[in-house]
């Protein structure tokens, strides 16, 4: 396991992707400027980030075809050939997911998501060579390169599996919040000002306070897609706050996301005015 760590400190210090990183990224946010585009790929129409969901559909079809090769041999050629042509069909939904999110990202993670993303691009092509194999009739080739092909899609799983569960990227950054039971005194009504968010504590969590048309919201300061601080946001639409690193919008009634890349709501706080004070407690209370 060191080892493995060790190859992937030694990636994430590659400097000299930067510039290929930086450019591809540029491609992929031009290419998801859309809202429609970044929320349909980021998951914020579900409520979950969608690049993993996505990725089970060729990882476990090209998993069957290496299985059917090897418990049915020839018998098996045909459902192989089509599981191998169904995980390329899958790929792409997957791979457009995956670049969204990673072109979020930054430094190592980036580094390490580029060459993730680059070993999941060479599966799909040795994939793609053992579907026409197969389709020639050459099944043994197009079996030896369907393992080859799982072979990399496992260790590219391996380094996104390490971007997620190691350095928490696409984990919600309010994942761990307790909810806060009690009505807690976080603020003067006098220091709040219409649209302009302010931040304040509540037994120990960030929460961003907003005066808008009158009323008054509170949500979760900590951005859901990347910590972000919503307080350094600006109000914007219908009611909705837009995080500064990279302009996911929260509606400020419910935190509901409304943009990506963010695909999970920012917790919403209650809030009342008494005797001059503001006090907040979560929704959940
Ligand atoms: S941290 Fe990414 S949109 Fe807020």
């Amino acid at each position: 396991m060191q080892k493995l760590h060790k190859l992937i400190d030694q990636i994430e210090g590659l400097t000299t992707l930067d510039d290929v990183c930086q450019k591809t990224a540029g491609w992929v946010m031009r290419a998801t400027r859309c809202d429609t585009v970044k929320n349909a790929l980021s998951g914020t129409w579900l409520g979950h980030a969608l690049h993993p969901i996505l990725t089970d559909l060729p990882i476990g079809a090209w998993a069957m075809a290496s299985l059917v090769d090897v418990t049915a041999g020839k018998d098996g050629a045909r459902a192989a050939r089509g599981l191998v042509g169904a995980g390329l069909l899958a790929a792409l939904p997957a791979a457009a997911s995956g670049a969204s999110d990673w072109s979020d990202t930054y430094g190592g993670s980036q580094r390490l998501g580029f060459v993730h993303a680059a070993g999941n691009g060479a599966a799909t092509v040795v994939q793609a060579a053992s579907w026409v194999a197969r389709r020639r009739g050459r099944h043994c080739t197009g079996a030896a390169l369907s393992g080859l092909g799982l072979g990399l899609t496992v260790g590219a799983a391996y380094l996104g599996g390490h971007l997620t569960l190691v350095q928490g990227i696409g984990v919600s950054h309010t994942a761990f919040q307790e909810p806060v039971t009690d009505w807690t005194d976080v603020a003067a009504a006098t220091a709040l000002s219409d649209d302009i968010p302010l931040r304040v504590t509540a037994d120990g969590v960030p929460v961003v306070l907003v005066r808008h048309d009158g009323d008054l919201y509170a949500l979760s300061a900590t951005c859901t897609h990347a910590g972000g601080p919503l307080d350094e946001g600006e109000i914007v639409g219908d009611g909705c706050i837009r995080c500064p690193w990279h302009g996911s919008e929260f509606r400020l009634a419910d935190g509901e996301a409304t943009r990506g890349p963010a695909s999970v709501d920012e917790p919403a706080w209650e809030v009342k005015v008494d005797d001059g004070r503001v006090y907040v407690r979560s929704a959940t209370a």
